[in-house]
């Protein structure tokens, strides 16, 4: 058994989100930088990445990291922590009071421990396998939504990847259609969360990034929901597409996004 202890996981993984989360609410971004097309980076995202990195390295030296300012991609390695340190950059950028630290812990070929925190509103949503989740310390479940006409959707759109405009809008004007409405709130983390405590009843978006989703996944499957690629299998690290609901949607959901998005990935 590769893992130490997951107490210790957890509560690293908050400490370090709390004190980027701390840097996020006191801060304006100064600096920004584009690194492709519509994708940004500002000073503070780093620092936080550094402030959360700098931690997780002291108490466990040996450890890898996959952090989003670094870049890389994700790979099946032990003891791999996928951090995102400030999800939701550009709503950050225009003094939208929505972003989130995500901090995940992947080993053994499973996700471990989630963390997503919004500085903004001060909740800590975290996950431990096989434990449940929870929002600042009180057991979450997903919504009971039984038909998809009853369900908020949350959703991304492909805007570093608007080659994929026409396929997405496609899929969602059917969704429009069938259910109660849909919301783009601009952080995927915080999206999985409120699945998962069921703010939003479903969740999709594709052509993301491990760091968006690893922490939120968990987190959602723990709090009673259901989370597959939009293929139906678990790559979501790999291809970056996620589907996710509240259990008794999820089927119809999944439907639905696959017919449309199953040969984007
Ligand atoms: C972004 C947010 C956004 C999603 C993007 C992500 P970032 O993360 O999660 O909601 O639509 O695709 O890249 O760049 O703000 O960390
Ligand atoms: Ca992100
Ligand atoms: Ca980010």
């Amino acid at each position: 058994m590769v893992i130490k202890s997951t107490g210790d996981i957890i509560a690293i993984s908050k400490k370090a989100a709390n004190a980027a989360g701390d840097l996020i609410r006191s801060s304006k971004p100064l600096e920004v930088r584009t690194k492709c097309i519509s994708d940004y980076v500002t000073e503070i995202d780093v620092e936080c990445q550094k402030i959360i990195k700098d931690m997780i390295i002291e108490k466990f030296p040996e450890h890898n990291v996959l952090a989003e300012e670094d870049g890389g991609e994700f790979c099946d390695k032990n003891d791999l922590w996928i951090i995102d340190p400030l999800d939701g950059t550009t709503n950050f950028i225009h003094g939208l009071s929505h972003s989130a630290v995500s901090i995940a812990f992947y080993t053994e070929g499973r996700i471990v421990t989630g963390v997503v925190y919004d500085p903004f509103r001060d909740e800590m949503f975290s996950a431990v396998l096989s434990h449940g989740a929870e929002l600042n310390g009180v057991p979450i479940k997903v919504s009971e939504a039984k038909e998809l006409s009853q369900c908020l959707v949350a959703t991304g759109m492909p805007f570093k990847r608007k080659e994929k405009a026409g396929e997405y809008f496609d899929c969602l004007r059917e969704i429009l259609k069938k259910t109660s409405g849909v919301r783009r709130m601009g952080s995927a983390a915080l999206d999985l969360v409120y699945t998962a405590c069921g703010r939003f009843d479903c969740f999709f978006e594709g052509w993301l990034s491990p760091w968006d989703i690893a922490a939120g996944v968990l987190i959602l499957n723990e709090s009673g929901g259901r989370a597959c690629d939009f293929r139906g299998e678990n790559n979501f690290l790999r291809n970056g597409s996620i589907i996710g609901a509240g259990k008794n949607v999820f089927g119809s959901f999944f439907k639905e996004i696959n017919s449309y998005l199953e040969g984007s990935v």
